[in-house]
């Protein structure tokens, strides 16, 4: 996809981090990642995009490597493993300030076919049907990496992350052949040669660097490598239906897990999941999220007042958990 660079850097010229909206060349915010803020921008060229801003980079060699590895890993999901991706390019450039901005830049999908806005509108059948849909999509990922374990994929398998083709919020439904994207690759986990492409140091550049040391021994062995784990991933899946205020549904989606994984051709070996433990992963997790969000304020904060220099993120208001 070709993307209008001109137009991102002056897009970039007029942004208002604090204020997003009211930038020069208006904006909406699809989303907030934990690095990137997804945009729709109010310019022609760049219409029915999603804007993906990642402000992470130091280096050329970063950014490009960066986005190598971004294209390999939607053309492997794509063309190897088959997960649909929507249409997706890559820009970036230097600010006036010397800064280095890349957007991830994707087809925007409608808002209500987005997993985790869709089942709020889905019976409980038609959900149970989705989180089947997503298991069988992740499945592609697990025997691929089965067969290529130094080639292996990680993926986040959020309900967040998935998008509902054709879906039609006004008669909303969910059959066994209704197809699924996934669009999330902007953190794209990928191994070569049985060694990690996407330096995670990168992902961690948002957070305040007085806490660096903190968050690098706390969880970054374990946040890179859980997206390489069918059951983790399966557990971060369920968990999210009690961020989705769903909590009802776990049990029946536990189960439904296990028969899925019992069932499956022995291929992957997924011990049984309980209740318990994602109940527990879910609090474990809400709060790592909770105390990240408010140090970066905070980090914020000590920009503008103390150290009086700018602070290039955007971070999100309150987050229902
Ligand atoms: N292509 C897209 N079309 C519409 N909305 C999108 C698109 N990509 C992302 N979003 C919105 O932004 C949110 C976060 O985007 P995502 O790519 O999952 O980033 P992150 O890695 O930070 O989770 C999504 O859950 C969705 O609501
Ligand atoms: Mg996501």
């Amino acid at each position: 996809m070709q993307v209008d660079v001109e137009l991102l850097k002056e897009f970039e010229r007029g942004l208002d981090p604090a204020r997003p909206e009211q930038s020069r060349i208006p904006a909406r915010v699809l989303g907030y990642g934990e690095i990137s803020t997804i945009f729709e921008i109010q310019a022609d060229s760049v219409k029915n995009l999603a804007c993906k801003r990642l402000p992470i980079f130091q280096t050329h060699d970063e950014v490009e490597r960066y986005e190598q590895i971004y294209r390999d890993y939607n053309e492997i999901l794509e063309k190897k493993i088959g997960i649909n991706v929507p249409a997706y390019g890559f820009a970036w450039f230097t600010t006036d300030a010397g800064r280095i901005i890349a957007f991830d830049v994707q087809q925007k999908l409608p808002s209500a076919s987005i997993g985790n806005r869709a089942i709020a509108l889905l019976n409980t059948e038609d959900i149970r049907t989705l989180f089947m849909l997503v298991l069988h999509e992740l499945q592609k990922v697990w025997v691929y990496n089965a067969a290529n374990p130094k080639e292996a994929l990680g993926i986040d398998g959020q309900i967040s992350n998935w998008a509902i083709s054709g879906f039609d919020p006004e008669k909303p439904a969910i059959g066994n052949s209704t197809q699924l994207l996934y669009f999330d690759t902007s953190t794209p986990m990928m191994k070569k040669d049985g060694v990690e492409q996407l330096d995670p140091e990168l992902f961690m550049r948002s957070a305040p660097s007085f806490m660096l040391w903190l968050i690098r021994w706390l969880f970054l062995e374990g946040v890179m490598t859980r997206y390489y784990d069918a059951r983790l991933v399966t557990i971060d899946l369920i968990a999210n239906f009690y961020k989705e205020q769903r909590p009802e549904l776990v049990p029946d989606l536990v189960k439904a897990a296990n028969e899925f994984f019992a069932g499956e051709s022995g291929v992957i070996s997924v011990k049984p999941l309980t209740e318990k433990e994602i109940k527990s992963y879910y609090k474990e997790d809400a709060i790592i999220w909770i105390v990240f969000l408010a140090l970066r304020r905070f980090d914020r904060w000590l920009h503008k007042y103390i150290l009086r220099k700018p602070y290039a993120y955007i971070l999100p208001g309150n987050i229902k958990r």
